[in-house]
């Protein structure tokens, strides 16, 4: 009996806690505090995009030491790993949304933001050129910013690999309206399929959705889509039972090269049961309005050109440079056998330069471009940035200290060399940040029918596990990681509401 209380007692108390904390966390998210003003003497840091590296730099600096100004097209974060759910709607984009306004209006010192593309980087100059893109423009629509400091994290754009068509018929996953775009022409796909005398080969074609890439977008993405066709299609629009269809084209001999052989294996045969159709050896060289045509390599070595009709094509084939990152590349002479993005050495300092610093997918420091990576570059420049504030502040002390002391008179100096001694200490101490290290803490992805796999790293080990247990430890993992506690309420929401009601299949 004693130990049911106690039992009681625990679960009393953590629920409380829980409950607490969550409250608190929502008071405070509510209520900033009153925030220091922009100080124009300090150090002028520009940060340029609000994504993974950038926004993880943003939460942790001491906005204090900086002026600090924000430049993105993107007012707002987004939590990418769970961008393929709102693809089907499983979960609706706001919810993986966090406003940099409410970022930044907790920061102790303001920061300023515009919204606006970074055109290009005058590293002579140390200016940005920044244009608004956005629907609604005023008198001003292009500027100029300059920085003292600046920190490259806009990311990378789609490759397409030059292939004809693609730009035009194709729908890509990276963006908040890239998942929209795709949901919508989902149910276009299963609408006109449905209209009236439409022809078989025609509605075979409509209900094809083909996805072009087996990364971990292009599987992920494909699982999503097969979950909305058992769960939801299926029983609302019945008659597309036999003809709605899913095929993953990948050009290797195998789908997520960078899980282990036993998760590749688990994933493809998973797909199989899930009647997903998985095409590898099959490259795609041309994209046209109703069909791709794909180089398939046989198993006699032998190639062939095979068309295959699609209603929706989701192109995931990887990164590639942004147009302001080339050109950036193209004014450091250091950076000319540079390809795959900013080269930059182990402090994140592109290299060939001493005031620009990279982060994420739109560097090179040999890492995946993944959000670990990017999240952990982002959180180590600000401790760089913090340390380097708090350096200049000591040598500024120490140089009034060293004035002081020539003056001072005999029965002072000593206690004036003692303050040098101490400050000299801390500054030894401040000044001990090692260079940045990527800690991998795994891979994880959805890969449909409540089944996720996970490459986990553990002690100096690894465990490789696939099922629905790790689909649990997906989903646990995600919601703690999403951005603020009003993201992972909606989330956890949106994941009971499909649960519950199924997803909506009308189209917006
Ligand atoms: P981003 O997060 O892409 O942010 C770039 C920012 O720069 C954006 O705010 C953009 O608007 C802004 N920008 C763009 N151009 C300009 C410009 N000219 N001037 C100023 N700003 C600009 N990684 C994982 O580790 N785990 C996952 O589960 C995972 N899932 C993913 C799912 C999907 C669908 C996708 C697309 C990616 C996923 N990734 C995942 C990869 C991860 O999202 C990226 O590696 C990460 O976003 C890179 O962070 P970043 O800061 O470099 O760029
Ligand atoms: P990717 O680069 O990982 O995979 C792209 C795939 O497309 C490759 O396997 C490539 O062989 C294939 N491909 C390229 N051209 C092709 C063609 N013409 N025809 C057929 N196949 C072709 O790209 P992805 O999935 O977009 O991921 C980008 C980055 O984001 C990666 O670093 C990835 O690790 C990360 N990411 C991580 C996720 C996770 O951890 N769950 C989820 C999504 C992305």
């Amino acid at each position: 009996f004693r130990f049911f209380r106690w039992v009681w007692r625990v679960t009393y108390l953590t629920t409380f806690g829980v409950l607490g904390f969550t409250a608190y966390s929502i008071w405070e998210a509510r209520n900033p505090a009153d925030q220091l003003e922009v100080d124009q003497s300090k150090k002028t840091l520009v940060i340029l995009g609000t994504g993974w590296g950038s926004v993880s730099l943003l939460k942790n600096l001491d906005t204090e030491n900086y002026n600090v100004i924000v430049i993105s097209p993107r007012n707002y974060f987004l939590f990418t790993p769970l961008l393929p759910s709102c693809t089907t709607g499983t979960i609706e984009h706001r919810s993986i949304m966090e406003p940099i306004r409410n970022i930044l209006r907790h920061k102790k010192r303001a920061v300023r933001f515009y919204e606006a593309e970074a055109t290009k980087i005058d590293y002579e100059k140390k200016i940005i050129y920044a244009k608004d893109d956005s629907d609604v423009k005023g008198d001003t629509m292009e500027t100029e910013v300059p920085f003292d400091m600046l920190v490259v994290g806009v990311g990378a754009e789609n490759a397409t690999f030059g292939i004809p068509g693609v730009r035009e018929h194709a729908c890509f996953l990276k963006e908040v309206g890239d998942a929209q775009k795709i949901r919508k022409q989902i149910m276009d796909c299963v609408e006109t399929a449905t209209f009236k005398d439409q022809s078989q080969d025609e509605i075979k074609r409509l209900l094809h959705m083909v996805v072009v890439g087996g990364g971990p977008t292009g599987v992920e993405f494909a699982g999503e889509l097969q979950d909305f066709f058992q769960e939801d299609l299926l029983k609302w629009v019945p008659q597309i039972k036999d003809d709605f269809h899913v095929t993953l084209v990948e050009a290797l001999p195998n789908v997520l090269p960078m899980f282990s052989k036993q998760l590749i294996d688990y994933t493809e045969s998973s797909f199989k049961e899930e009647h997903i159709e998985i095409r590898t050896k099959t490259m795609v060289k041309n994209v046209t309005d109703k069909f791709i045509e794909a180089e398939i390599s046989k198993p006699d070595g032998t190639k062939a050109i095979e068309k295959i009709p699609y209603g929706l094509l989701v192109w995931a084939t990887g990164n590639a440079l942004r147009p302001v990152v080339k050109d950036l590349m193209s004014q450091i002479s250091a950076q000319k056998n540079a390809r795959r993005g900013l080269e930059v050495n182990e402090y994140l300092v592109v290299n060939g330069t001493e005031n620009i610093w990279a982060v994420g997918d739109c560097a090179v420091a040999n890492y995946a471009p993944t959000a670990q990576v990017a999240a952990q570059e982002g959180a180590f420049l600000a401790r760089l940035f913090n340390t380097m504030a708090k350096t200049d502040a000591i040598e500024t002390e120490m140089r009034e200290l060293s004035a002081k002391q020539s003056s001072a008179k005999a029965e002072e100096r000593t206690a004036i060399l003692n303050e040098i001694t101490e400050r000299q200490k801390q500054l030894r101490r401040v000044k001990q940040i090692g260079p940045f290290q990527y800690s991998h803490q795994g891979s994880l992805a959805y890969i449909g029918a409540e089944k996720a796999v996970a490459d986990v790293s553990w002690f100096s080990g690894n465990i490789a596990s696939g099922g629905t247990m790790t689909y649990l430890f997906w989903k646990s993992a995600y919601l703690s990681m999403c951005f603020s506690t009003r993201n992972r309420v909606l989330v956890a929401f949106d994941w009971l509401k499909a649960k519950f009601f199924g997803r909506d299949v009308s189209r917006e």
